[in-house]
């Protein structure tokens, strides 16, 4: 009987990812998709903990799961199980099953491909009388195992997104001193490469045509190869590029500066599939908050590698992730990061207040910025990012783009996709180019997207006609 699933999920791409393989995972179980979590016989809470009130989120979602689940039960006399995944259920699992006994799983983001057992212990554990969990009867797993989880991942299935996600690589090692993943998310690995390439053809059989090879450090990739070496990164590109047909673009993230090697450097000059993007986060331009991060490099090797990045391929733009208000920033420090910010250029970027996590050494650290410098901070630099963006787009205004088509757009009878810059573009277009790249030329900027008119392809530009976002945002 077909069982339906809803996985509402959290975070970062990592756990976009996690989420569509743990579909996978219960598609044999006979799962399929729910519209609601109130029509859902499973419900997975797919978690987030990078910041403060991660966890109240959670809680507070559970309490309206609960209260979906009653309401079902009364109407309809089905039941729901309901989980809880990724990277909370993995920092804070005994508690979450303590303080919430609606919930019947808690699962961490290396455990999922047990899916199926759990959600059989999970069913046995409930009482056949009426249905209820016995109490402490929840299912808890949350262990780091010594078997690789996409050792035991089934296909991905068909019908998947136009971009997709491949996750290559797993955890971390770095322990910035403000962050949850090396505790979340475990040690740092690599999967081979053959069986990344065996996912990357079955994405693209199922539909895709962008695959981004995702990892928390995913530039730190050192997979086995097929000869029995091991192969960095840039490696991993070209080869993905020449050994899958009928992938049109590569992206990868998210990259740590220190591990931009010569290597995929040069792959940026080298591959035409690898889109003139990159989101390199940098988090401060100060060299003493650098190191009180414990990000091992200093402002001087993100900017060396920002110009040669822009010399293998002056078309690239940037994205970057931004803290303000660390342990001991002061304003000098915070005004370094706006220098770099500027000198940089930035065609979008992330910024955040720090936010103190326990059991990080940041939140042990007794030189705290009060709330009210960080908001200031937070406003400031947010003012000069925002208009970069906005100079970033307007500057594309004119210009034609290639643009990879992917679903519908807001009105009938148009497409939205996306530029080689990531940028959303709106266009008249029929459902049947979805997945396929047309030529657009930039008409307008919006809030959240661009919008494009058809162009006839013999008047496309060339790959080197947009200029480097020095230009752009000047
Ligand atoms: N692995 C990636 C980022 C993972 S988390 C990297 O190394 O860049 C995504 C972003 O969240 C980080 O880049 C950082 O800017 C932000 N972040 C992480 N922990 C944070 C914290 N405690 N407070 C505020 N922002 C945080
Ligand atoms: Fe967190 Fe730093 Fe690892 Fe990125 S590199 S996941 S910020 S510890
Ligand atoms: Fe959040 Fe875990 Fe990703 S903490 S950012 S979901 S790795």
């Amino acid at each position: 009987m077909a069982k339906k699933l809803y996985i509402k999920t959290y975070g970062c791409q990592m756990n976009v990812y996690d989420s569509a393989r743990m579909a996978d995972v219960l598609a044999p179980l006979g799962y399929g998709a729910a519209e609601s979590p109130a029509d859902a016989d499973m419900v997975i809470l797919n978690t987030c903990h990078i910041r403060e009130r991660a966890s109240e989120k959670v809680f507070s979602e559970l309490g309206r799961l609960r209260q979906a689940r009653a309401e079902r039960r009364d109407e309809t006399g089905a039941d729901m199980i309901i989980a809880v995944a990724g990277c909370v259920a993995q920092a804070e699992g005994a508690e979450i099953l303590r303080r919430a006994p609606e919930v019947d799983i808690v699962l961490g983001p290396q455990t999922y491909h047990r899916l199926p057992e759990m959600v059989a212990r999970a069913t046995r554990a409930r009482s056949l009388k009426d249905g209820r969990k016995r109490r402490g009867a929840g299912v808890l797993d949350t262990d780091f195992p010594p078997e690789s989880k996409f050792d035991h991942l089934p296909a991905p299935a068909p019908g998947q997104a136009v971009s997709a996600f491949l996750a290559v690589q797993e955890g971390c090692d770095k322990f910035c001193t403000f962050c949850v993943v090396p505790y979340t998310r475990g040690a740092e690995f690599s999967r081979p490469v053959a069986q990344i390439v065996q996912e990357a053809r079955a994405l693209v059989a199922a539909g895709g045509r962008e695959i981004t090879l995702l990892g928390q450090n995913v530039n730190a990739y050192h997979g086995e190869a097929p000869n029995g070496s091991e192969w960095g990164l840039g490696r991993l590109v070209r080869h993905l590029a020449e050994a899958v047909d009928g992938l049109l673009r590569i992206r990868y993230m998210t990259s740590h500066p220190r591990d931009m090697d010569d290597d995929l450097i040069a792959a940026h000059a080298a591959v035409p599939q690898l889109m003139p993007f990159l989101h390199l986060p940098v988090q401060s331009g100060s060299d003493r908050v650098l190191e009180a991060m414990n990000r091992q490099h200093k402002a001087r090797l993100f900017y060396q590698i920002v110009e040669r990045l822009r010399a293998a391929r002056p078309d690239l733009a940037l994205s970057s992730d931004f803290i303000v208000g660390f342990p001991g920033e002061t304003e000098a420090d915070f005004e370094a990061t706006l220098k770099l910010v500027e000198e940089v250029g930035f065609a979008q970027a992330f910024s955040f207040k720090y936010s103190i996590r326990p059991g990080t050494p940041g939140a042990a650290m007794d030189n705290q910025v009060a709330e009210a410098v960080k908001d200031e901070r937070l406003q400031r630099l947010q003012a000069v990012l925002n208009a970069q963006q906005v100079a970033f787009n307007r500057a594309t205004v004119g210009r034609v783009l290639p643009v990879l088509l992917e679903k519908p757009g807001r009105r009938a009878g148009q497409l939205v996709g996306r530029s080689p810059h990531l940028q959303a573009v709106h266009a008249p277009a029929d459902q049947s180019e979805i997945g396929t790249v047309v030529d657009l030329r930039i008409e307008d900027i919006g809030h959240f997207s661009l919008s494009g008119s058809r162009v006839p392809s013999e008047q496309r530009a060339s790959r080197s006609t947009f200029d480097t976002l020095q230009e752009a945002v000047a």
